[in-house]
């Protein structure tokens, strides 16, 4: 267990998966108060000048958005989540993850449940959530806990966020398998699963797991040559709610456009 998102922490795949997850959450409250789990809930609150120097993937990432203007409103709406978890501050010290952009979203009726294998981040989840009484961090395996509480009709037409560090190879196979177990158990759920992009077979080898009404987000910084590296990222959203196509576009079209390269696309499709 070596992954320590706060390496990642404010990456334009943060920024992708954030926005979106902001959206989605919205859609869901629309119809009435929702639980999210979240398999893979990481720390919660990250502090980018822990480790020193600001992460060069931080630079390249939040602090890029947070220089910019004229955003579009999925974006916008991220940035202002940013700012408000900075105090209101000038300088981005602070990039929240998953766990607290929901928890500051949460109303009454809501509930988010957070699952974190790693015990030491666990108790940093904890923490980040400690002020936040609808919202509830774990240790756990965030695959089993989250199927788990949907099977036992916590909230019902979930939002579930399953995004693993994909360091171990059934990562991808556990991540399908729990997406596709999830709307067996609730039909009315929707599941938003994060993979990077690094080359087509083993993305398209992802999808093939999984069936029924889903969307496809794809922002590609530069063309899928070299495996070995993060080329880009993948939101795949089974049972997305009305809107989430164009949020999706808007999102990696301005991620694609503003930091990627010259080479850099969106693809918003339906599988
Ligand atoms: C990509 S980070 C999560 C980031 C978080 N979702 C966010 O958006 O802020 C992945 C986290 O999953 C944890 N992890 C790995 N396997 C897990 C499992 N089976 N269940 C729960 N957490 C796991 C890792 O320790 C790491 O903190």
């Amino acid at each position: 267990m070596n992954y320590r998102h706060s390496f990642h922490a404010g990456n334009f795949a943060d920024l992708v998966k954030h926005a979106l997850v902001l959206r989605l959450l919205r859609a869901r409250q629309a119809k009435g108060p929702v639980t999210v789990f979240d398999t893979h809930a990481g720390a919660g609150l990250y502090d980018l000048t822990g480790d020193g120097a600001r992460s060069k993937e931080a630079e390249a990432g939040v602090l890029r958005l947070m220089a910019a203007d004229g955003l579009p409103e999925t974006i916008a709406a991220l940035a202002a989540e940013v700012r408000a978890v900075n105090g209101g501050a000038s300088e981005t010290r602070l990039y929240p993850g998953s766990p607290l952009l929901v928890a500051r979203a949460l109303r009454k009726g809501d509930a988010y449940r957070g699952f974190e294998l790693n015990p030491p981040v666990a108790d940093l989840l904890v923490q980040a959530l400690a002020d936040h009484p609808y919202a509830d961090g774990r240790p756990g395996d965030g695959y089993v806990e989250a199927l788990a509480g949907v099977k036992s009709g916590g909230g019902s037409g979930p939002l579930v966020l399953i995004d693993p560090p994909f360091e171990r190879p059934d990562d991808y196979v556990r991540a399908a398998e729990t997406a596709m177990a999830v709307v067996r158990a609730d039909p009315k759920a929707t599941v938003a699963v994060w993979t990077p992009l690094k080359d087509m077979e083993t993305f398209d080898g992802f999808l093939r797991r999984l069936s029924g009404e889903i969307l496809v987000a794809e922002t590609r910084l530069r063309p899928l040559t070299n495996p070995m590296k993060m080329n880009g990222c993948a939101m795949v959203v089974l049972n997305p709610p009305a809107g989430a196509d164009q949020a999706a576009q808007e999102i990696c079209d301005w991620v694609a456009g503003t930091l990627g390269d010259a080479g850099a696309r969106a693809e918003v499709w339906r599988l």
